[in-house]
């Protein structure tokens, strides 16, 4: 083993440094620059990253991204605090037409892949299924005007899953500011080999979000500023696809004023009140107060104030580019779904995965566009 000397918490199958799984490329001696929580960066093997992931120890890859610091936006260019609700009309006209249909269809579809890795043949599948997928919405639900007015990229990564970016372009030609909202698409085991459904973690998040970004585009929503919808590959690598898209953003100096990621927002722990999971750490203060008020406002249930302890989802690699970023998610940190990262992380496997659940975040979603993209009239 090449990590001799060290205990391992989690017992990983037996492998060989050689071993070559079919649809999976994957270099175990691969050298990594991982920083774990509140560790200076250092240098080690693909697999004793996934060792270490295994060991529940929390890290970012930063091995392409070293300089990322470096580009952040300086912080008197952010925007210090947001404005309370005040589209109520527009939202809520929106948030009638929200549904659990597409949701239920489409994880149903993203589950089936045995896994998202993004290393993976079927995590390059399940990312070109959900760019048809997007594309297959647009088509339907916009009008032609207003397709105009969308972009569908892929953000290319070395690995092979790309990132996914919607840009609804805003009407305004002096305000530059873009609203980000995301979700990863990928999953993972882990360990690598193993099936990966990803159901909750982050399949939901996927979802919720396609959902929003469906029930905007059919309602002829039409933003002041540009609104993003991002789908992330490899934040189960380390944030690796939006520490990538966040060091290109900030790199050519894009303003974006706001972002919101949606990783786990299905699970509702048996015996617990029904809840939004507000994170508070590697957060923008302002913009998580204003995500509170958008609870408050229109979604059916209060929201707890939680957090991960460590830099957990996509939203730190955009505080560490210098923006302002923001994570919600399915309760409080304590009683979140423990199936994740195991083949047990399904749709079916529990009645505490709820689409109802899901569909309050799809709510919160069209809440943080309309009122931070603006819709003119
Ligand atoms: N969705 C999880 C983070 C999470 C776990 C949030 C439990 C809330 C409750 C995320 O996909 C993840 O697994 N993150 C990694 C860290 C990442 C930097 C590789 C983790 O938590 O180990
Ligand atoms: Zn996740």
């Amino acid at each position: 083993m090449p990590f001799s000397g060290r205990e391992t918490a989690v017992q990983l199958p037996l492998i060989d440094n050689d071993l070559n799984y079919p649809g999976i490329e994957l270099d175990l001696n691969e050298r990594r620059l991982v920083q774990l929580h509140g560790q200076d960066p250092r240098w080690m093997t693909e697999l004793e990253k996934i060792e270490t992931k295994a060991q529940g120890l929390r890290f970012f890859d930063i091995t392409e991204m070293q300089d990322l610091d470096s580009l952040a936006r300086p912080r008197q260019l952010r925007k210090s605090s947001f404005p309370s609700p005040n589209s109520t009309e527009q939202v809520n006209f929106v948030l009638e037409t929200l549904s659990t249909a597409g949701p239920k269809e489409n994880l149903a579809k993203f589950t089936s892949f045995r896994t998202r890795y993004y290393r993976s043949d079927t995590g390059r599948q399940s990312q070109q299924w959900l760019l048809s997928k997007i594309s297959e919405i647009t088509a339907k639900y916009a009008s032609k005007s207003l397709r105009e007015q969308i972009s569908i990229s892929e953000f290319s990564h070395s690995w092979g899953q790309n990132s996914l970016i919607v840009s609804i372009n805003g009407s305004s030609v002096d305000d530059d500011s873009i609203i980000i909202i995301s979700a990863h698409q990928d999953s993972a085991n882990m360990w690598p080999f193993l099936p990966a459904p990803g159901a909750d973690d982050d399949g939901s998040g996927s979802v919720t979000i396609l959902e929003s970004y469906r029930a905007l585009i059919a309602a002829d929503f039409r933003p002041v500023r540009t609104v993003e919808f991002h789908w992330y590959s490899a934040e189960e690598g380390g944030l690796l696809g939006s520490q990538a898209v966040a060091k290109y953003y900030a790199a050519q100096s894009r303003n974006v004023l706001a972002m919101t990621q949606l990783d786990m927002t299905a699970w509702v722990k048996r015996g617990t009140r029904e809840e939004v999971g507000i994170i508070t750490d590697f957060v923008d203060p302002d913009l998580t107060d204003f995500n509170k008020k958008l609870v408050d406002t229109y979604l059916d249930i209060p929201y707890v104030e939680t957090e991960c302890g460590y830099a957990c989802s996509d939203h730190a690699s955009w505080a560490k580019a210098g923006y302002a970023s923001s994570y919600s998610q399915e309760s409080a940190f304590e009683n979140s779904n423990k199936n994740i990262h195991s083949g047990n992380d399904r749709i079916d496997i529990s009645p505490e995965f709820s689409f109802d659940h899901m569909l309050q975040f799809s709510k919160f979603v069209v809440a943080f566009a309309i009122e931070l993209g603006k819709w003119e009239s």
